[in-house]
């Protein structure tokens, strides 16, 4: 059975190198897409600070789709282009939310949600889904934090080896 390790406050960058060895190490001979989804969820949730949600979404039939997440019950389906989730798909790039009042068009699951980091896991040209993670502190996400969750994703996909989610 996997014990995730507590990682020390010691930078982010530190704090992301430490979170990118406990993902390998999680997902070790496993390719299972929503399994692996599912424990990466579970690990960024009791990992990261100052979170109130963390999962993931999936396309599916051209829309996303909720994968494995903590946190509340959240809306199920989103559009591309809607929402801060969708936008990231429209966009093909991460992105970081610091105030989602300020965010036209942000999709509130969590009335505690204050900001946002959208990451979009993508596979050549292909978005398979989103890494989407929300906290209830304004500006809780900069560019390690994108930079760390992107390389979570690029992980995930190297443990899928090809599948599809
Ligand atoms: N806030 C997201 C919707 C998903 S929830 O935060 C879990 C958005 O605007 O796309």
């Amino acid at each position: 059975m996997f014990e995730a390790q507590t990682i020390a406050d010691s930078g982010k960058p530190e704090f992301y190198r430490a979170l990118g060895r406990q993902v390998d190490a999680l997902l070790d001979g496993e390719r299972d897409p929503i399994a692996n989804a599912a424990n990466i969820a579970a690990l960024l949730f009791q990992l990261m600070p100052d979170l109130n949600w963390a999962g993931f979404y999936f396309m599916r039939g051209g829309e996303l789709v909720l994968g494995p997440f903590q946190g509340k019950p959240a809306c199920v389906r989103i559009a591309v282009g809607k929402g801060v989730c969708g936008s990231a798909v429209a966009k093909r790039h991460s992105i970081v939310v610091e105030d989602v009042d300020a965010f036209p068009g942000h999709i509130a699951c969590d009335s505690a949600s204050r900001s946002e980091l959208v990451v979009p896991i993508e596979r050549g040209d292909t978005i398979v889904g989103v890494i989407d993670l929300d906290s209830p502190t304004p500006g809780r996400f900069d560019a390690d934090d994108r930079a760390g969750i992107e390389s979570v994703a690029q992980r995930y996909l190297l443990a899928i080896r090809g599948g599809n989610p």
